[in-house]
C-alpha cells in the first residue's frame, strides 16, 4: 500500500533479537545489551503472522536484522517460514558475518536470497577494538562460507568513521575488485552511542570519491549511488543518509524484536502489534504505514529522534 505521501511501502525489516555477539563502539555500550526475558521477544509464529499480514498489504521484501540475527537460536527455521509466505519475493539478512561459517549453508537451504555483511575495518587489531570482542578472520571466513554456500550478490556494509577507517577506502575497493561483492560505504548516523561522538567521526560519503576519483558512476538503486571499479569485478555503493536524504524514496517499515512497528528509523513513533490478530493486526499495520513521516530532520547538530539504539532497531 501507499503511505500518506504516495510512497509504495514494499519492504519490512524485522529485528529478531537485540542481542549481539559483538559490541561495536558506535552501536552499544561496553556492557552490551540488557537481556530481555524470553517472553518479551516475538516468537517465530508471531513474526510470521505479522509478516503475512504485511504481505497482504503489499510488502514483498523482508530482511532479518538484529542485534545480530544469527545469535537467535533456530533462525534458519524462521527464514524458511518467512520465505514461504505468499507474496514475499525476497528475503535478505543483515549480519556481522561472524557466525556465517556455521550457518551459511542452513540459511541458503532455508531460502534466504541475499546477505548483507557489516565490516568496518580490514585490520585485525582495529576490528577487535571496534567490536570489543570480534575476530576479523571469522568474518572473512564467513564471506567465504557464504559464497561456498551459493550466495551471490553479497553486499559488504562499511560504516565510514573519520579518523578510524577513512584510510582503508582503497583496501575496501581492492576487496570489491577481488571478490564478487558490492562494497557499500554508509555515512555514520548520530543515533544511539554515535550521537555523542565527535564531529570529526562523521564523514560525507563523497570522501570515497575523493580517495578514489577514478570510480565510474553506473546509476543508483534507491538508497545507494553505484560505481564500478575500473577493470574490477565488484561494485561500490555510497549511502548518504546524512548528506543526501533519501526519505522521498523510502519504501520501508521496521518491526522491533519486541513487536512494535517503527514507520521511520529516526522517529520515536512506534505501534505495538503484540496480541493483535486478523483484521486488528492489518488495521494496526495500515495505521502505522499511513503515519510514516515525510522525512527525518537529522543532521550534524540534531541527532536522530529515535529513542532506541541501533541494536534495538536493526539498522
Ligand atoms: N550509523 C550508521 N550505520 C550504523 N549501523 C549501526 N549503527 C550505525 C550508525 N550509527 C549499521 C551497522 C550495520 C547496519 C545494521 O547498521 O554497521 O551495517
Ligand atoms: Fe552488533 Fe551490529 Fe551493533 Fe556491531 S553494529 S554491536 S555487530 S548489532
Amino acid at each position: 500500500m501507499r503511505d500518506a505521501f504516495g510512497r509504495a511501502i514494499t519492504y519490512l525489516r524485522i529485528s529478531v533479537t537485540d542481542l549481539c555477539n559483538y559490541r561495536c563502539r558506535y552501536c552499544m555500550g561496553e556492557d552490551g545489551v540488557q537481556k530481555r526475558g524470553h517472553a518479551d521477544v516475538l516468537s517465530f509464529e508471531e513474526i510470521a503472522q505479522i509478516a503475512a499480514a504485511a504481505a497482504s498489504l503489499g510488502i514483498e521484501k523482508l530482511r532479518l536484522t538484529g542485534g545480530e540475527p544469527l545469535v537467535r537460536r533456530g533462525v534458519a527455521d524462521l527464514c524458511a517460514m518467512l520465505r514461504a509466505i505468499p507474496g514475499i519475493r525476497e528475503l535478505g539478512l543483515t549480519t556481522n558475518g561472524g557466525l556465517l561459517p556455521a550457518l551459511a549453508p542452513a540459511l541458503k537451504a532455508a531460502g534466504v536470497d541475499r546477505l548483507n555483511v557489516s565490516l568496518d575495518t580490514l585490520d585485525p587489531e582495529k576490528f577487535r577494538s571496534l567490536t570489543r570482542s570480534g575476530t576479523l578472520d571469522d568474518v572473512l571466513c564467513g564471506l567465504d562460507a557464504a559464497s561456498d554456500a551459493g550466495f551471490t550478490g553479497t553486499k559488504l556494509n562499511v560504516v565510514l568513521i573519520g579518523g578510524f577507517n577513512d584510510g582503508e577506502i582503497p583496501a575496501f575497493l581492492r576487496l570489491a575488485e577481488k571478490r564478487d561483492l558490492t562494497v557499500r560505504f554508509i555515512e555514520l548516523m548520530p543515533i544511539g552511542c554515535a550521537a555523542k561522538w565527535d564531529a570529526r567521526a562523521f564523514l560525507p560519503a563523497d570522501a570515497v570519491l575523493k580517495a578514489a576519483p577514478d570510480l565510474i558512476p553506473i546509476g543508483g538503486d534507491g538508497v545507494a549511488r553505484l560505481y564500478r571499479v575500473p577493470g574490477g569485478r565488484g561494485t561500490v555503493g555510497l549511502i548518504s543518509p546524512m548528506s543526501d536524504r533519501f526519505c522521498s524514496a523510502c519504501n520501508r517499515i521496521r518491526l522491533t524484536a519486541d513487536g512494535r512497528i517503527k514507520p521511520c528509523l529516526h522517529s520515536a513513533e512506534e505501534y505495538p502489534l503484540r496480541g493483535l490478530h486478523g483484521s486488528e493486526l492489518t488495521d494496526a499495520l495500515r495505521k502505522a504505514i499511513l503515519s510514516k513521516p515525510k522525512e527525518h530532520c537529522m543532521d550534524a547538530a540534531h541527532p536522530s529522534g529515535a529513542l532506541r539504539n541501533m541494536f534495538e532497531i536493526g539498522g
